[in-house]
């Protein structure tokens, strides 16, 4: 398959780091969001994140500005018509994202793969929307995505064989690590992730530790590079809640229970950096 142009929707946190990884690895991107402040924000974070590998010496100058040149923005999702291949990074709601599917591929020539960046959504689900379920996979990046090397691709029960080669060449190309997964809630990635940070969360509303002491003894005990707390705080508590809903409704076990102090903080709006509070405050 001949991949030049990748249409990347939604210019989060994870949808500017995937434009910034595939305009850094040399295709031409165009990066898709309704909301004007979400992409100068994530362009802001792209520029950022660019500066600071070419400070480290792990990108040249001239990498970094061609990089940069390689990106296009859009306001309209028609924008992802021209692409051969979409990547969508939306937000985690199943209503959205396959409203969203319906209208890549009417929009979209029929033999390009349609990628889900979807944390829990069932792929099955987001392929049956489309008239191309052979064509649609998971591609599950992790945050902040310049950095980790992960990508989980994730075929639903329609995905071919095709498609699932071809996205592990992409994954490759951009310089990631690709993992095949099959189509079950939260993956392997948020079906272990999750219900860890949800029971420090457990841990922290009985009163076993304080916020420091769960984050340090993750730490210091088993090398994790955060703790947990401030790991959901990245992740976005808002994410991590839906995701255990998800484990719960379709594992349909107690232990994948949402901790009530979790709903309770986002309900609050307390949704981790992103909201400037989450179990700590950023400025
Ligand atoms: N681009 C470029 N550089 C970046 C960056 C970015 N986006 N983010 C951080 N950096 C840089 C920092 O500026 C820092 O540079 P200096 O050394 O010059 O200060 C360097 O990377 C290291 O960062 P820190 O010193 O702040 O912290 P660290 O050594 O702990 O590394 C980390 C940061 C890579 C994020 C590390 O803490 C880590 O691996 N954390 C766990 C992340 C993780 O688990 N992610 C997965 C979340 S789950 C998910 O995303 C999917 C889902 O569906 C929920």
């Amino acid at each position: 398959m001949n991949i030049k142009h990748i249409a990347i929707i939604g210019a989060g946190a994870v949808g500017s780091g995937i434009t910034q990884v595939c305009a850094a690895s040399g295709y031409r991107v165009t990066m898709i969001d309704i909301y004007p402040q979400a992409l100068e924000k994530g362009l802001a974070t792209i520029q950022k994140s660019l500066g600071k590998l070419a400070e480290k010496g792990r990108i040249t100058a001239g990498q970094q500005s061609a990089a940069l040149e390689a990106i296009a923005t859009s306001g309209d999702l028609a924008a992802a018509a021209r692409a051969d291949l979409v990547i969508e990074a939306a937000t985690e709601n199943p209503d959205l994202k396959l409203r969203v599917f319906r209208e890549l591929d009417a929009l979209t020539r029929p033999e390009i793969i349609l990628a889900s960046n979807t944390s829990s959504i069932s792929l099955t689900k987001i392929g049956a929307a489309t008239k191309r379920p052979d064509k649609v996979v998971g591609m599950h990046f992790f945050n902040p995505v310049p950095l980790m090397t992960l990508v989980e691709v994730v075929r639903g029960l329609g995905t071919s064989a095709e498609t699932v080669a071809a996205t592990v060449e992409l994954s490759q190309k951009l310089g990631k690590t690709p993992i095949e997964v099959n189509d079950s809630p939260g993956f392997i990635s948020n079906r272990i992730l999750c219900p860890m940070i949800n029971e420090a969360i457990y841990a922290l509303m009985e009163g076993v530790g304080t916020r420091e002491a769960i984050d340090g003894v993750m730490k210091l005990g088993m090398n994790h590079p955060m703790g947990p707390l401030t790991l959901a705080d990245m992740v976005g508590l808002d994410v991590v809640l839906f995701v255990m809903e998800v484990l719960h409704r379709d594992l349909g076990e107690d232990k994948y229970r949402p901790c009530p102090l979790l709903a309770r903080m986002v309900d609050a709006g307390y949704l981790g950096r992103k909201s400037g509070r989450g179990f700590y405050q950023y400025s």
